[in-house]
């Protein structure tokens, strides 16, 4: 078993994540690799406790991040911190030499994303690559799988949102996700952006442009004493786009969603598509199966195909059993951790996301800004 040894930087939501997915690792019988956590950063101390207690490896805990690049012990970086810090810290890990799993959105806007594309590219030993968890569930692998059986025919047309009511109570004290300085100008598009973008993007489909209607619902948040503060982030971004199939050259339209304030949705990721030949659709909430219409020459049949926990990496978990998202979490390291080891995906749809497909993000995201303020359809480029 090859082990790769890791510094977290960042003890927070995301940190916690990781730090138990490796420590979860047995749960993949068949992986070659391993992830083993030497080294932890936060300018918050305190959670380290928590993460030693867990993670007996570590040997190294410090409040700047600098020190842990500095450690010859570490030979990849998780990196979950605010997203104005992304650019520096990101840089600085590519340029250390070390292989980074870095969270989205990659950069607070596309200008941060560019000095990242630059550092990778002056970097070329080094390999990098972007979180997103879902399409590692089950049941979004069979409905990959369809997309590189070609089950769909043409495309005419998806569908892919990430949902959630984080932010539904207007009483929720404001935090740095909700602050232009730490989150951006993109708002929930980088919060949540990346998430819809992953299967459509590594499926090759591509916005060409896009009209983008995104919405700032509350205003104003109490802060942690009390006191009532501008919140001006977007809330809920919808993305129109014209969108081209690089397989075959042909248009379609695709929608994408990303929204804090949706009322009856705790954290559904969902996409439909619609084609020629089949369609399909997965949205989380029924985490285990994915529904297919097959046309058989005379009637549109809906099936439901119960999925269970028929991972891309193996697991101990019985094949019976729901997949949660945890285990989304896990399965993306073991696709992190596989890229790394072979140098390729296991396949197309269990890789994360590449720093190509975040900079498409980032084109989109920026052109969904000019769209808003123009209320005009934008090209993205
Ligand atoms: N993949 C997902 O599903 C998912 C979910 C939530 C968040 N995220 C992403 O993960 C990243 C972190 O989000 P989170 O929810 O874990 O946030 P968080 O606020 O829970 O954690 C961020 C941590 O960064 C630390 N930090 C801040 N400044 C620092 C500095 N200068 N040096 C070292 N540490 C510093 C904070 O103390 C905090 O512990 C963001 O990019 C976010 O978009 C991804």
């Amino acid at each position: 078993m090859k082990t790769v040894r890791f510094g977290i930087i960042g003890l927070g939501l995301m940190g916690r994540e990781f730090a138990s997915a490796a420590a979860r690792w047995p749960h993949l019988p068949e992986m070659e690799v391993r992830p083993e956590i030497v080294a932890l950063c936060d300018q918050n101390l305190k959670p380290a406790e928590w993460f030693q207690r867990i993670c007996p490896t570590v040997g190294q805990v410090v409040s700047d991040y600098r020190e842990l690049l500095a450690n010859p012990e570490v030979e990849a970086v998780y990196c979950a911190v605010p997203h104005n810090l992304h650019a520096q810290f990101y840089c600085d890990t590519i340029r250390s030499g070390k292989h980074l799993l870095g969270e989205k959105p990659f950069g607070i806007d596309r200008k941060a994303n560019d000095l990242i594309n630059a550092a990778i590219a002056e970097c070329p030993e080094v390999f990098v690559r972007c979180s997103s968890q879902f399409p590692f569930t089950p049941a979004v692998q069979h409905l990959c799988d369809r997309i590189d059986r070609d089950a769909f025919g043409e495309i005419i047309e998806v569908e892919a949102g990430f949902l959630h009511s984080s932010d539904i109570n207007p009483d929720k004290p404001i935090n740095w996700k909700r602050m232009l300085e730490f989150n951006g100008e993109y708002g929930c598009m980088g919060d949540l952006g990346m998430h819809p973008c992953h299967v459509p993007f590594r499926a090759g489909w591509l916005p060409a442009n896009v009209r983008a209607v995104l919405s700032n619902i509350v205003r104003e948040r109490p802060t942690a004493s009390g006191e009532r503060v501008a919140c001006e982030t977007w809330d809920n971004a919808t993305l129109f786009c014209e969108t081209t199939d690089s397989a075959t050259g042909r248009t379609f339209p695709m929608t994408l969603k990303m929204q804090r304030i949706a009322p009856g949705e705790t954290n559904t990721w969902y996409i439909d598509v619609l084609g020629t030949r089949s369609s399909a659709r997965f949205s989380t909430k029924n985490i285990n199966t994915v529904e297919v219409l097959e046309y058989d020459g005379r009637q549109q049949n809906w099936q439901i195909v119960d999925i269970g926990h028929a991972t891309a990496f193996k697991s101990v978990t019985g094949g019976i059993f729901e997949f949660g998202f945890s285990d989304a979490i896990l399965q993306m390291w073991a696709g992190f951790l596989y890229e790394l080891h072979h140098g390729k995906p296991l396949k197309r749809f269990a890789g994360c996301v590449t720093p190509e497909e975040v900079a498409l993000s980032h084109r989109l995201f920026t052109a969904a800004l000019r769209s808003q303020a123009s209320a005009t359809t934008e090209r993205v480029d």
